[in-house]
């Protein structure tokens, strides 16, 4: 079985998701840990429920960059990582990471890459320019991170239509439902390839 170690920096609701599914078989992998850039938020508390192991680690406390990269790397080595899946973290994957786990990281964009990707467009910020834009369709995305943010190779998309009632919050929920459905059956698709090599 593969190991997953999961990124979030909010609710976590789509780690919840993938927790679910490696709880009902759907995805065959293990979340050997949850590594956060934040205390006191709910995908913490969704880690402890099910006695995920957790790292939180703020480049912050570092006096150098560097120490931190190779913190993280240390971790991710310690939990043999065979993916990692960002699920709403909010902080830039240092360029060494995203090296040493090259095609191994999956990220999800609340959007239809390649629009309203890149730097600014997160949270409700790309909610908001998608109903600014009126655009009639959105939706979200999984993708292979690489170096430049939010442009690496996509995976899948689940499109949702937008409602001319919609309000940033409105679409944003719905767009989260697709997420749900979609990154789970994505991760579980994206690890039988690694079986193939
Ligand atoms: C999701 O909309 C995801 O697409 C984006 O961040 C949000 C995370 O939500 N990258 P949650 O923490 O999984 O509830």
């Amino acid at each position: 079985m593969k190991n997953i170690v999961v990124f979030a920096s909010g609710s976590g609701s789509n780690f919840q998701s993938i927790i679910d599914a490696t709880q009902n078989g759907s995805l065959n992998a293990h979340i050997v840990g949850l590594i956060s850039n934040k205390s006191g938020i709910k995908a913490l508390e969704r880690a402890e429920k099910y006695r995920i192991p957790i790292l939180v680690i703020s480049e912050s406390e570092f006096h150098e960059y560097k120490a931190y990269e190779q913190q993280l790397l240390l971790q991710l080595e310690n939990w043999k990582a065979d993916l990692i899946v960002l699920a709403g973290y909010l902080r830039k994957i240092p360029g060494s990471v995203i090296r040493a786990y090259e095609n191994r990281i999956l990220n999800i964009h609340p959007s239809l890459l390649p629009k309203y990707g890149g730097k600014g467009f997160y949270g409700i910020n790309v909610h908001r320019a998608v109903l600014e834009a009126k655009d009639t369709i959105s939706g979200c995305s999984i993708h292979i991170v690489s170096e430049e943010y939010d442009k690496g190779p996509i995976l899948e998309q689940a499109k949702v239509n937008v409602l001319v009632s919609d309000t940033p919050e409105a679409l944003a929920a719905r767009i989260l439902e697709q997420e749900h459905l979609l990154y789970p059956k994505v991760i579980e698709t994206y690890l039988n390839t690694f079986n193939e090599n």
